[in-house]
């Protein structure tokens, strides 16, 4: 089903809970060969659960997918063999050391042991963890974490890596230290980046094609320059000290300005214009001809925020939070390829 360059090819793929919830919801894509792709969505939109499937890890209940050329269903251990998979939920063990971690995670592929030495300590170098080797993984922050959970996902050096929200709850810096990580393992290697994520601003930076997922479904799928080229123009916030319905109408009358959702909202009305260097001061000078008291001005350029809004009617907020779906398995020790559900 997939043509040449394809690394992973999704058609119509399912995956019903319990007759009833569509955790997946009938999705097709295609991600080529060194790309970064990125699934983006809010909290429950089915992220984790296509890179289940993808990586083998739960059957489908619809569709099918390839990864690789495999069909991930009839080669699963096909498909492992040429992917890499960092986890959402934590796998390293808290009782072992950054490199017994790794040593473990490199017999578990099957890699020799004096080559897994040399590419041991050039991921504990890449991940900046060369010097805390040594230490128990319990005595190691989340973010330092995160960065072992990386460097063991790459042990194998697999074609594609699977990131399933590489960055959550680590804080700015971290985040930062991780996408530079990630471009140079693209950039040194061509290797395949499939990666999910919350953060519309890493997706923004990150990826070369972002998927907007949602309830189960792709609603969008482009280039980040295409997604915000989509929403077309700009967004002014305008706080006034009252709005009332002569505001808005002044607003509805006013030439190329939409008024967004049709209402104010603490006092805030938010308009669309195609350019607001241009339509900026002709708003302000119709509300001052209307002896509106106007408190502050916003101007939002199009970005991805404005472009999730537009697909999906809501705010993605970027907020810590995991809704906590993943059904923990605590007597899966090293989880990378847990049994399927
Ligand atoms: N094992 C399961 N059994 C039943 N329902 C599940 C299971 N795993 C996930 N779900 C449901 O499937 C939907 C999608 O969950 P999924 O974990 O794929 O979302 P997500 O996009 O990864 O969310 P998050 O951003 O919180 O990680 C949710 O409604 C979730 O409750
Ligand atoms: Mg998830």
């Amino acid at each position: 089903m997939s043509s040449e360059g394809t690394v992973v090819g999704v058609e119509r793929l399912e995956k019903v809970y319990g007759g009833s919830i569509h955790a997946v919801d009938s999705i097709s894509f295609e991600v080529g060969r060194g790309e970064i792709f990125g699934f983006l969505g809010p909290n429950g939109a089915g992220k984790t659960t296509t890179i289940s499937i993808l990586t083998t890890q739960t059957l489908p209940t619809g569709g099918k997918a390839e990864v690789l050329g495999h069909d991930v269903v009839k080669e699963p251990s096909r498909v492992r063999k040429g992917i890499g998979l960092v986890p959402q939920e934590l796998t390293v063990d808290d009782e072992l050391t950054g490199r017994e971690n790794m040593e473990l995670q490199g017999s578990l592929y099957g890699v020799p042991y004096s080559e897994a030495k040399k590419r041991i300590d050039e991921l504990l170098e890449l991940v900046k963890l060369a010097d805390s080797a040594h230490r128990y993984v319990k005595t190691y922050s989340g973010g330092m974490k995160k960065r072992l959970e990386l460097a063991e996902g790459l042990i194998h050096r697999p074609e594609v890596l699977f990131l399933d929200e590489p960055t959550l709850g680590l804080d700015i810096q971290t985040r930062t230290s991780m996408w530079e990580h990630i471009n140079k393992l693209k950039k040194e290697t061509n290797m395949t980046i499939f990666l999910t994520t919350h953060y519309l601003e890493e997706a923004d930076t990150l990826c070369d094609r972002i998927g907007i997922i949602d309830h189960g479904k792709v609603i969008a799928l482009d280039t980040p320059a295409g997604l915000k080229k989509a929403v077309g123009g700009d967004v002014i916030e305008v706080e006034v000290a009252e709005c009332d319905e002569d505001i808005l109408e002044m607003i509805r009358n006013m030439p190329a300005v939409t008024l967004l959702d049709g209402v104010c909202s603490g006092n805030r009305a938010r308009l669309k214009v195609p350019d607001s260097n241009f339509s900026l001061p002709k708003i302000l000078t119709n509300f001052i001809a209307r002896n509106v008291q106007v408190v502050s001005v916003a101007v939002k350029k199009p970005s991805l925020d404005q472009a999730f809004l537009e697909f999906t009617g809501r705010e993605l907020r970027d907020d810590e939070s995991s809704s906590g779906n993943e059904k923990a398995d605590p007597g899966a020790r090293k989880g990378r390829f847990r049994r399927r559900r």
